[in-house]
């Protein structure tokens, strides 16, 4: 099935005659279509806590983990489930808009932020997005309209390359669920052409559709192209518009002397922590682990957490992307935590409340766990 998103008010626009041709060609090829028109479905485009049945966290909204709960619970608004059920379905999305501020209207911004939900389009903290985002195996293409002509979209155009316009949806949004993603279909300067130029632009449009099946998705680097710390290889040549871009922003260095200033706005947030003092007690524990369900991790760690904390343990290292330089295991996680000491460590281990959690960990995942202190 094709899903065509589309975002457009007016049924004698041109993005409409575009909407119509596609559903038309793409019939006529034989695809099953759908459309989620969003205007005409009055699609809530706000990000609140209405989109969810049952809340994770009555005291602090967190709209990513609250989507994540609601996955694994089943529990999203009703507009939100039957778009993801639509997504689920499709084997090609199409985002249809008109290119507004080089972006998507906030509507069709609005339909992502809701439906492309973490937990159920990509993982956040599984590693699951990019090629191994949770929409893999389907294909994506943004179908767009502009009011400034093509050559303003020139590279080096007053407007700049349409590719790098278009870059944080390409990249930022469809592959990082996973999406191959098709190249656009661009329809340049659409205000001020006349009735025949726009009638071969449709033309150009139903030929792009009919070949859709053949087409080529555009380069993405793979994971496998990134060192450990996320970063380009040095032998990997970038080949994309986005990792190739020269930055002309300086990068600010955050001292403790600037954090002072702005300690007062930030008293709610509890996500900094003091380091971990390390002694010649101190024991780690460090976890391999192959996830290889996903459902249980959000939970896990909301609970797992206070629970060490409680043996005076903390997380020391958690890995980002791991690259495997020698060995058969390919772990999606390398965590490290420390303890106080050993015996803090195994009480934790030992704890009964922990039990439950480690069963959890054990059905979704696979991997080994060790104990050790440093040598000094
Ligand atoms: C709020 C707003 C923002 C826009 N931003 C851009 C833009 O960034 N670049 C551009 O080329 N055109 C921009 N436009 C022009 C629209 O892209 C253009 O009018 C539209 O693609 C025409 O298609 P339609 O006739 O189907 O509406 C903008 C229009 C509006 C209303």
């Amino acid at each position: 099935m094709i899903l065509i998103v589309y975002a457009h008010q007016e049924p004698t626009s041109f993005n409409h005659a575009l909407l119509e041709t596609s559903v038309e060609t793409l019939t006529a090829c034989g695809h099953e279509v759908e459309v989620s028109d969003l205007y005409a479905m009055n699609f809530e485009a706000r990000a609140t806590r209405a989109d969810f049945q049952q809340a994770r966290d009555e005291t602090r909204f967190g709209y990513a983990r609250e989507q994540y709960y609601a996955n694994r619970t089943n529990s999203f608004a009703p507009d939100i489930a039957a778009e993801l059920d639509k997504v689920r379905r499709c084997d090609t999305l199409i985002l249809q808009f008109p290119l507004w501020w080089f972006s998507m209207p906030a509507i069709m911004k609005g339909w992502v932020d809701r439906v492309l939900a973490n937990g159920a389009a990509y993982g956040g903290s599984t590693g699951q997005f990019f090629e191994r985002g949770m929409m893999a195996g389907r294909k994506a293409m943004v179908v767009t309209t502009t009011g400034a002509p093509a050559v303003m979209f020139n590279p080096s155009g007053m407007c700049g390359a349409m590719e790098a316009a278009l870059w944080p949806i390409h990249n930022g949004i469809l592959r990082f669920c996973g999406f191959d993603v098709l190249p656009p279909f661009v329809a340049h300067g659409v205000d001020i052409h006349d009735r025949e130029t726009l009638k071969g632009i449709l033309a150009d449009y139903a030929g792009r559709l009919r070949t859709l099946g053949e087409t080529e998705p555009m380069f993405f680097h793979p994971w496998s192209d990134y060192a450990g710390d996320m970063l380009l290889k040095p032998s990997v040549a970038a080949r994309t518009i986005g990792q190739s871009a020269r930055s002309a922003m300086q990068t600010t260095a955050h001292t403790n002397a600037d954090a002072g200033k702005v300690e007062s706005s930030i008293d709610a947030i509890d996500n900094t922590e003091a380091p971990f003092e390390v002694t010649e007690m101190t024991a780690y524990m460090t976890v391999i682990m192959t996830v290889t369900d996903t459902s249980w991790i959000g939970e896990y760690v909301a609970h797992v957490k206070p629970l060490m904390a409680k043996h005076g343990g903390k997380p020391f290292t958690i890995s980002g992307m791991v690259e495997v330089l020698e060995g058969d295991t390919i772990p999606t996680q390398v965590a490290t935590f420390a303890f106080p000491s050993m015996e803090a460590l195994k009480a934790f281990m030992d704890d009964p409340e922990y039990k439950p959690w480690k069963e959890a960990r054990l059905e979704g995942s696979t991997g080994s766990i060790f104990a050790y202190q440093s040598m000094g």
